[in-house]
């Protein structure tokens, strides 16, 4: 692969039927990558197959719940059966869950967090790592603030994040000598679907109003699509989106002013925004 397109690359993109996969398989396609698009939502994945076809390349869907093991080993085998190669893994597909940890009625929701957002990344890489060996690829993990900060209320997806981050970290220093590259992107907000479908603590999606959290300023799902498939261009190790290096470094002088500040000033008017849009 050269340093500067994915021409002819065959990638895997999990999570591509909303947002930030969405955008990426966009990306890709416009630059004539093959791609293999995986999530659970078929309809959609078949419609932006589509798209991405019109774009000049091949494209296909292949419905996956990232959760189950069994699933990703399939849509790996089906991704190299189909174009007998693999250079591009973007473990994308997340999910989240706002409570209090002790609100929750059992663990069942907390473990399919962990599950999508941590062990979906496992499975997948598993199942691929042998092909992307060959072709000196890349893989991709998408993670968040989250994976390197911690925000209360949502101890499943942080769980999950933290845990995408140190295997990220490890894995990167086993394939140092194979060619593989391991890039971790911890984006801050993006305005996607994603705090839409953010689960309350019966497992209840928050429905239109979870967008109160974004403003004009909220990057867009396209240009976080952009510096994530820069960072695996250049093979990055880890990208960590604003204000998450400012926070690291705080956490280092001063981690309980930094809790307080999260709490208060951080967490705490993203709730009243979203609670008044609810009122309204
Ligand atoms: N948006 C943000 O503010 C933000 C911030 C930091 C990090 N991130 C991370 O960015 C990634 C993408 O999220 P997004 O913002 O683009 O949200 P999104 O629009 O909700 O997209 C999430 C994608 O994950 C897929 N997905 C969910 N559960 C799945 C499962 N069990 N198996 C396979 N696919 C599954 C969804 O498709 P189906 O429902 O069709 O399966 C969808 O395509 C996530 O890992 C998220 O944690 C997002």
């Amino acid at each position: 692969m050269t340093d500067h397109d994915f021409k002819d690359r065959v990638a895997i993109v999990t999570g591509a039927s909303s947002g930030i996969g969405r955008a990426l398989a966009l990306r890709l396609a416009k630059e004539g990558a093959r791609l293999a698009l995986a999530a659970r939502d078929a309809e959609r994945l078949g419609a932006l197959a589509e798209e991405c076809r019109s774009l000049g390349t091949r494209a296909v869907p292949v419905p996956t719940d990232v959760g189950d093991e069994s699933q990703c080993q399939r849509m790996v085998g089906q991704t190299h059966a189909e174009f007998g190669r693999i250079d591009l893994l973007v473990n994308n597909a997340g999910i989240g869950v706002g409570a209090k940890f002790e609100e929750l009625s059992d663990l069942a929701l907390f473990r399919r967090v962990v599950d999508v957002d941590f062990y979906g990344t496992v499975y997948c890489t598993y199942y691929a790592l042998p092909h992307l060996k060959k072709a000196q690829g890349r893989i991709v993990n998408v993670s968040s603030l989250g994976g390197r900060l911690a925000i209360p209320y949502n101890t499943s997806y942080v769980a999950g994040k933290h845990a995408l981050m140190g295997f990220s970290d490890s894995l990167r220093m086993e394939l140092a000598d194979s060619g593989v590259s391991v890039t971790a992107v911890c984006p801050y907000w993006v305005a996607t679907e994603f705090h839409e479908r953010f689960m309350n603590k019966e497992g209840r999606p928050t429905g239109q109003r979870g967008r109160a959290l974004y403003t004009k300023r909220t990057m867009t799902a396209d240009r976080c699509a952009e510096i994530v498939l820069d960072a695996a261009r250049r093979r990055n190790r880890e990208v960590l989106m604003f204000p998450g290096g400012i926070g690291l470094w705080m956490k280092l002088i001063a981690p309980s002013l930094v809790d307080r500040f999260i709490v208060k000033a951080f967490m705490g008017p993203a709730i009243r925004r979203v609670s008044a849009a609810k009122r309204t």
